[in-house]
Formats: structure tokens, sequence, C-alpha cells
């Protein structure tokens, strides 16, 4: 009979010597010494010890013995001392263990699939289809226990600072963050779909048009892309939006929105963020999200390489490319033809041609490519990259977009690989004054939305030569080289909607067809507004120090999509699809 408990698991201390406690859990470890029996009774709390030895009747002792591991037991006991030679200093509870007067097995189980302990060696698969024997796991435990309390300090957070929290549509139409959408057919409009939504974007800004001035969400979104371990199809935001708020006002609810998460969950204060533009980023990292964790910061070699007639850097000079490179300090030693050769692999993913690697040698001449390429310029070159004797050297010539993104990643790499990132910390910043557009195959197609406002003083570009050119109000929040959180000043006038529209080529009748209803709100009267959302996934990721989003959501998806527990996707009835007025067009054998 399931009785309730006095206590949990990991709750029992020396206070309570000479108790009788009631105490229910799953036997995480069970020993027979002697015939002894030990259980170590696990919950979500912590984890007790429970001696079924000569204190406890014999009827509880046989009981005992037949307890397994993970079956779910219920003890009633007596809370005693441990001897001194069994104190467990690294156990809350290792100053006590329960000698019980009644036992009770609550349920059985089937033999595991694998052990349920923060090393297991099972493969992921196995554990996400058994996703109720994973989350028993510590580990994954204390990562649903702080996402918990992210959640809760993120709503405290927003409510104190006067959020209103509203709930959005997950049946809607397609909203652009350029991903597929995830569609939904209509049983009763045959051969419409609902889209889900891949933010509440146009809904959230609907709210600042109805007057709600400040709202915030904690809602889940849908991307049909391409699934790296930082992304999922379904994931969830921290989504928010304020009326009457210059960009300022936005990234401060946003740099408190992270401290609180953080100070909650971390204990640490992140401080005051600093800003940097994207193009300080892209110039000294080579990508938009700068991990500041660590040096080797690119350096710009135009100034003392540009002439050179080495035919890879005379050829992306001569394109119109860039020319930059980064020190690796100390490295000679360890950096074998393997490893740079990796190196040049590895750059070449990013569409870089190759890379100009060198060596430092102690009467500071240079080998390696790069020192074939510096000929009488290698001082310069030292000079520029503030390179020693033993350092080596990390350089790319080549279009702005592969040059910046593979240097940029291979600085990552290499810190990775040579342990150059400290551990338990948290570097931010917020990267600004991104451009509105970027250039695509055949036009324009926005960096972030295409709700995001031109800076009033570029607005005269919309549609001309200088549509590169133009800076927007967008931000970025960063933490540790990873984006955690984005958003921007919007668009609140409709000419200016429609001129944005214009400019990336989308027709007045598709303009009216996809988004009508935003212009038609922007229409009556709509405050100047802005918002974010954060990755919240990301921000718990990062905050528990987790290898993957899995490890912080209860029911991830794999990077194919798929849940292996319940087995989604998978088939539907013949007859379920007639309702929809749906057929397939896959056969059995494709
Ligand atoms: P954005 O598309 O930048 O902006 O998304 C905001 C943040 O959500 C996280 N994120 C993801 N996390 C997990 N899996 C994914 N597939 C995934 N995609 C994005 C990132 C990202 O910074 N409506 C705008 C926000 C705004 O303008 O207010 C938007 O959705 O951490």
């Amino acid at each position: 009979m399931v009785k309730e408990r006095t206590h949990t698991c990991g709750a029992l201390r020396a206070a309570h010597i000479g108790q009788t406690v009631i105490v229910q859990g799953w036997a995480s470890a069970v020993r027979d010494r002697g015939g002894v029996t030990f259980i170590v009774l696990r919950d979500r709390h912590g984890t007790v010890q429970v001696t079924c030895d000569e204190r406890a009747p014999d009827s509880e002792r046989e009981t005992a013995k037949k307890i397994r591991q993970e079956y779910v037991v219920q003890v009633t006991g007596i809370v005693a001392a441990r001897q001194d030679s069994a104190v467990k200093k690294d156990m809350e509870t290792g100053e006590i263990e329960v000698i019980p007067t009644d036992v009770e097995i609550l349920s059985g189980t089937r033999p595991l699939p694998f052990t349920i302990s923060d090393d297991t060696d099972a493969g992921e698969d196995t554990r996400l289809k058994h996703r109720y024997l994973d989350l028993r796991r510590p580990v994954l435990q204390k990562n649903i226990i702080a996402r918990h309390k992210a959640a809760q300090a993120a709503r405290r957070f927003m409510d104190d600072q006067d959020f209103l929290e509203i709930e959005t549509p997950c049946l809607t139409r397609a909203t652009p963050e350029g991903a597929r959408d995830y569609l939904v057919p209509s049983r009763v409009h045959p051969g419409q779909f609902y889209a889900l939504p891949q933010s509440p974007q146009i809904f959230k800004q609907i709210l600042m048009v109805a007057g709600m001035d400040r709202y915030f969400q904690i809602c889940r979104c849908f991307r049909d892309e391409d699934l790296r371990a930082d992304r999922q199809p379904e994931f969830t935001q921290i989504d928010v939006e304020m009326s009457f708020a210059p960009r300022d006002m936005v990234m401060r609810i946003g740099t408190g929105l992270a401290a609180a998460m953080w100070k909650k969950v971390t204990g640490v204060d992140i401080g005051d963020v600093s800003t940097m533009t994207w193009h300080e980023s892209m110039d000294r990292f080579g990508v938009d999200a700068p991990d500041l964790r660590f040096g080797m910061e690119l350096v710009d070699l135009k100034p003392v390489l540009g002439d050179s007639t080495f035919p890879p850097i005379a050829n992306a000079i001569e394109a119109g490319g860039i020319l930059k490179g980064f020190r690796v300090a100390g490295a000679v030693s360890d950096s074998s033809r393997k490893v740079l050769d990796g190196w040049t692999t590895f750059v070449r993913q990013y569409g870089m041609g190759g890379l100009l690697w060198g060596k430092v040698q102690d009467d500071r001449s240079i080998t390696g490519p790069l020192g074939k390429a510096a000929g009488e310029a290698a001082e310069a070159v030292l000079t520029a990259l503030s390179a020693e004797p033993g350092d080596v050297l990390a350089v790319g010539a080549g279009d702005y977009d592969s040059t910046n993104a593979g240097l940029g990643r291979l600085r990552v790499h290499i810190a990775n690989a040579r342990d150059l990132i400290p551990e338990n910390t948290f570097k931010f910043c917020w990267v600004v004054d991104f451009p509105l557009f970027e250039k695509i195959e055949g036009g324009w197609t926005p960096m972030h939305h295409p709700f995001t406002a031109p800076k009033p003083e570029h607005m005269e570009w919309l549609g001309t030569d200088k549509m590169g050119d133009i800076l927007s109000d967008a931000y970025d929040l960063v933490c540790n080289g990873s984006e955690i959180g984005g958003g921007s000043i919007r668009i609140h006038r409709e000419d200016v909607q429609h001129k944005v529209f214009e400019a990336l080529g989308i027709e007045e009748e598709e303009q009216q067809e996809k988004f009508g209803f935003l212009l038609d709100a922007l229409a009556h009267g709509a405050p100047p507004h802005g918002g974010f959302a954060f990755g919240f996934d990301r921000c718990v990721g990062i905050m528990t120090n987790s290898k993957s989003l899995r490890d912080v959501i209860a029911f991830p998806k794999t990077t194919s999509a798929q849940d292996l527990m319940s087995r989604a996707p998978g088939p539907v009835d013949a007859h379920e699809l007639a309702e929809l007025k749906i057929a397939s067009t896959v056969t059995a054998d494709a």
C-alpha cells in the first residue's frame, strides 16, 4: 500500500537519527554482503542507503532479497548513524542509514537495456528509445531541474518588469524565419493547411499594435531545417516584445533576463555585457557570434602582404577579397604535418581554397607555405600578428564570406583541440548593427526577418544599389560563441514595410496574401516597437555545460528529426488521410 512519505531520499541527515521515516524511490544499487542487503534508494532529490541487517525483521529481510535494480520500493524504517568506517563524506546522506521495519516492493522492472548512471556506455539511440530510463540518470535530472529554475527565473524577471505573458497560436499561417514550415492539414477546409509557427514574430508585433505594451512568452517554435547539435526541429524561445522602446532599452531587458537566469542556475553574475558591431565581430573573429573566452583574434594582413605576387594572395586581392590570419602561440612543437593538413581540410569545408600556414623558427624566419608567400615581408608579418619564435601562423586569402567563415571556425577548432578554452566561464556580448540584407543568388534576403527596420539614416538606400550597405537596429546576444538570442527594432509604418517587401522582390499580391493582416495592423496606429527571442534550450545547454541540446530537453528529437521513444513521425491510417483529402505519393518501396 502506498503511504505518504515523510522525507525524500536526499533529505535525511544526522539530525534525523532515531526518527521513524517513510521513503520511496528506485533501487539504484542493490548489494548482498554476508546476508546483509544494502539498497541505495534514489529519487529526484538524492539517495539514501537502506541497510537490511539483523536489526530488521526477518520477513522484511526476505522481501529485500527480492529487490533488483530499478525496482520501485517503499521503506518504513528508523534512521540510524552509520559506523564510522561506513560514513561516506561525498554522499549528502552519507552519515546515516535507514534500518527498515517494513519493506514493500511497489513495482518491478523488466531487464534493463542499460545501467542508469551518469557514465553509462549505452548509445544515444538506445537511451532516447528508453527516455524514461535515460531521464532517471542524475545528470539529466540535474539539467531538467536547471531548466525549470531558468524558466521560473525568467518568468519572475519578466513579471517584475511589467511584461504580460500572453499565448499565441500554434495552428497559424507561415511565419518567415528562414526555415521550412511544418504543415498541418485542415480537415474542415480540405486542401488547406495551417503552418506551425517558426516563431510568434507577427503575433507579438500585433500585440504591440493592440496596446499590450510589454509581452513575453515561453513558447515552442517549429522549424524544418538541417539539424545540428545546437538545433532542434521543435525548440523553445523566451519571446519578448515591447512598445516605445529604443534599441538600448530592449537590450537592457535582454541583459537583465540573461542575468536573472544565469544567477539562478549557475550563481554567476554576468555583469555588464559589452557591445560590438557586426563588422567588428566579422573583422576580429570571422563570425557573427564571437567566442570571447580566448584570444587568437584575426588580423588584417592586407597592409603587409597585400602586394604579394604569390598567386593565392594576388588572385584573392584582385577579386576584391580579404587576407587575414592569426597566431597559435607556442604550437610549433606539437603541430605535425598531419595536424596542419587537418587544419587545411577543416577550412576547405567552409569554401576556402586552402590555408597558408607558417611555423616561426628561432631565427624569426617563417617556414611552410606562408614563408614562401611572405618572402621579404616575413618580419612585417610577424609584427602584424605579434608572433614569436615557436608560434604557428594560420593565414587565409579569398572572398569575404568563406575566408571569414573558415578562419573564424578554425580559431575555435584549434582552441578546442589545444584546450585553450577555460571551463565554467561565461563570456557574453551583444553584436549590433547587422546589415539589413544579405545577398543571395538573384536578389536579397533579410539577415534577420523582413520586419526588421533599417536604421533611419539608411532608409533612403532601400531599392538602390546601396542595399548591401543598409544597417539595421538588429542585435544578437552571444554567449561563449553561441547565438543565444536575437532581435531588432521593427518597422512600425505600413509604407516602410511595403518598401522593404518591394526591395526584397515580394510582389504586392504576395505581400497581401502572406502578410496582409500585419500590413493592416500597421496601418491602424502602430507604436514603435522592438523585441528579441532567446533560444531557451541553448541558454540551458550553456548554463549546464551540456554538449547537445538533447541533454536539456525532456523529449528531444534526433538529428533526423525523429522521436525514437514515441516513434514519431509515423504512418497514419488510410482513412485518416482520406478524411483530410490527402493522398501520399510515397510508395512502399520508395
Ligand atoms: P531567431 O530566428 O534568431 O529569431 O531565433 C531566436 C533564437 O532562437 C534560437 N534558435 C534555435 N534553438 C534551437 N533550435 C533551433 N532550430 C533554433 N533556431 C533558433 C537561437 C536564436 O538566437 N522572431 C525572431 C526574434 C525576434 O526578432 O524577436 C527569431 O525567432 O538561440
